[in-house]
């Protein structure tokens, strides 16, 4: 096989997940991280074919000279995992306790910063490429429970809008946009709670079913947009 694929995120949790979930496969590989870890150093030591680059996707030249490489190595981008995120914990209260200017960093990362990749490699999707944007049941609007945590669920609902409007732009040339619930994952962004939760999941095993879900999109319902990594439909 001969695929491209780009990761944000990379460093660890998820996305350093999905990262080796590529190499085992061969792929070319692009690990886009703010700071680069040894985790995803490690990755590069047996295989070549994973390029690594620093990328802070809140600044807009920061992504568009991280890109360069990319976009001017690959004919398409099959596969583009915008995995990259931040959580504030700071921001689990009600409204009259939520500091929302700290918060825009959420806003600025999590929604601008997806569409800031999205925009960057937009020239390269083609028929078959995949752009997996990984959000949150937190954006969900008609799911929604939660009284705290505006400015997450805000952030992640706008990703959720960003990826509808980008797959009606590119669904004319083939390629597919899906937003995607890892789960509840035991990553740092997971906390404490989902290391000693029986309802959280390993970000290997969540990157393993997104892998199987892009890989495999055309058994995905072209109507289908927002899922759980277990492969449930969520509600806007
Ligand atoms: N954890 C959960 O339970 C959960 C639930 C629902 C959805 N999600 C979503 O799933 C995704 C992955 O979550 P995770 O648990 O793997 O998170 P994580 O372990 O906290 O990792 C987040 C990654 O995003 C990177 N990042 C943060 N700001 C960035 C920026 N400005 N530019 C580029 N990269 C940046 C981080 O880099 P640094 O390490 O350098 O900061 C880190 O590699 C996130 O989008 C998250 O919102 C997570």
């Amino acid at each position: 096989m001969d695929r491209a694929v780009a990761v944000t995120g990379a460093g660890r949790g998820l996305g350093l997940s999905v990262v080796r979930r590529h190499v085992e496969r061969g792929d070319r590989i692009y690990a886009y991280e703010v700071n680069i870890t040894d985790d995803l150093r490690g990755c590069t030591r047996e295989y070549e074919k994973l390029h690594i680059c620093r990328c802070d996707i809140s600044s807009t030249p920061g992504v568009e000279a991280a890109v360069a490489d990319m976009l001017a190595k690959e004919e398409q981008i099959h596969f583009l995992y915008n995995i990259a995120g931040v959580f504030r914990f700071e921001d689990r209260c009600g409204l009259a306790d939520t500091d929302i200017d700290a918060g825009m960093v959420m806003m600025q990362v999590n929604a601008v910063g997806l569409l800031r990749m999205c925009k960057a490699v937009i020239p390269k999707l083609g028929a078959g490429s995949v752009v997996v944007n990984v959000t949150s049941e937190s954006g969900s609007i008609g799911d929604c429970y939660r009284e705290v945590e505006y400015m997450y669920g805000m952030s992640k609902a706008a990703a959720n809008m960003a990826s509808m409007l980008l797959q009606n732009e590119v669904k004319k040339r083939g390629t597919r946009v899906i937003c995607v619930h890892p789960g509840w994952l035991r990553t740092v962004m997971g906390g404490e709670g989902a290391a000693a939760s029986p309802y959280s999941v390993s970000p290997d095993e969540s990157a393993a079913n997104i892998v199987k879900i892009a890989e495999e999109i055309d058994k995905l319902p072209e109507n289908v947009y927002f899922i759980e990594h277990t492969g449930k439909p969520l509600p806007w």
